[in-house]
């Protein structure tokens, strides 16, 4: 499908679940490379996982915004609150929009359900009818790997199946999708939506393995490897993502008519993963060799009497691999950056962090 150019200097931009581990690290990057115009940060500073990361995260922004001229303006509240959505749209009018708010966590959502249908369904389709009543350029939003469930056919290509999800996240996700293609052709709102796999880095999640690892194996504790290590996951790092989300919402599907004189939905899916998929236990030995070299652990640790080789997980998946070649042809970009440098980073600065 063919691609409308956006422009974003001098207009406004909202994304949700910034100051969120991805949204903090796009709200930073555009403040960095737009010269004019202004970004709305929406979130709602949940405890899901320690917010005092969240807070840490608006710092950064709020010291990178004071140096750029780009405006930054951050409100807080959830995008379930279907009139707060409606003020800001009323507000702003934004002419891009990418929603990255949401509970994430698959592992959650098996004890918390509700919280997943009120952020990542009800709070979604407050996003989209705000799209429909102030029309967006484009409209991009986070989907998930997860949407793969259990298939076997690897990489996962954006045209496979995706209709058997093994948690209710997945579900909400592949949902997102449904939604946003029906509003796209109803409505002729441009939307994007973005299938992330496993991201990592600095000031990420500590809900996610390598960083909750980290937590554990520094307080001494024992960390769990899951399917006894035989699980593989395509990792990819933070940059690699802004990278990514960063072209895509520069290019919006273009608005076409079909034979029936209706419109086509401008929609479209992409996977945005490295499509290299590291085996879990290559993962935790070279994020081990960094945790050292970093000196967040000493050389001496016995990394062998922390871990517990466990059984599969309910709503775990063995395998994510994505194949980008959608992405690569349509934006030239696909995921470079590697564990080594990525556990890297991550580690130095966690040391830098909490030591
Ligand atoms: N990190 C990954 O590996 C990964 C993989 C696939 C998909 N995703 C998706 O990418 C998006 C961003 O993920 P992340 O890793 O930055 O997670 P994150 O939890 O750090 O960021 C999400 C942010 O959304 C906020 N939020 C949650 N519910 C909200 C609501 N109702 N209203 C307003 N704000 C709300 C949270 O406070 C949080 O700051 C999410 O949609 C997630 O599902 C992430």
């Amino acid at each position: 499908m063919g691609k409308t150019s956006i422009g974003l200097n001098g207009r406004n931009i909202l994304v949700t679940g910034s100051p969120g581990f991805i949204g903090a690290n796009l709200v930073l990057r555009l403040l960095g490379e737009m010269t004019s115009g202004t970004v709305i940060s929406l979130d709602n500073m949940n405890d899901y996982y320690d917010p005092a990361l969240k807070s840490y995260r608006l710092e950064l922004i709020e010291k990178a915004a004071e140096k750029s001229n780009v405006r930054h303006v951050f409100v807080k509240g959830s995008i379930a609150d279907k009139a707060l959505v409606d003020s800001i749209f009323a507000e702003y009018k934004p002419s891009v929009v990418v929603n990255l708010a949401a509970q994430a966590g698959v592992r959650y959502s098996i004890d918390h359900p509700d919280v997943y249908i009120e952020s990542n369904i009800i709070g979604f389709y407050n996003i989209l009818e705000a799209c429909r009543h102030y029309p967006v350029e484009h409209l991009v939003y986070a989907s998930s790997s997860s949407v793969y469930g259990g298939n076997k056919k690897v990489p996962f290509s954006v045209d496979d199946k995706v209709d058997n999800p093994v948690s209710l996240y997945a579900a909400t996700k592949k949902s997102n999708e449904l939604l946003a293609h029906s509003y796209s052709k109803l409505y002729n709102i441009p939307s994007t939506g973005l299938r992330f796999f496993t991201v990592y880095g600095p000031a990420g999640r500590p809900d996610m393995f390598y960083f909750s690892a980290t937590n554990k194996l520094v307080k001494g504790e024992n960390i769990k490897i899951f399917n006894y290590g035989n699980c593989k996951r395509d990792f990819t790092y933070i940059d690699d993502i802004v990278e990514g989300v960063y072209r895509v919402m520069q290019g919006a599907p273009e608005k076409a008519n079909g034979e029936d004189g209706l419109p086509l939905p401008p929609y479209a899916v992409y996977n945005i993963g490295g499509g290299t998929p590291e085996n879990l236990l290559d993962y935790i030995s070279t994020l081990q060799e960094e945790l050292v070299r970093a000196k967040v652990l000493p050389e001496n640790y016995d990394f062998e009497a922390h871990r517990e080789l466990v059984g599969m997980q309910a709503g775990d998946v063995p395998v994510t691999y994505a194949d980008s070649t959608a992405l690569e042809k349509d934006y030239g970009f696909t995921p470079k950056i590697g564990i080594r440098e990525g556990l890297r980073n991550f580690t130095e600065w966690y040391s830098g962090f909490y030591k």
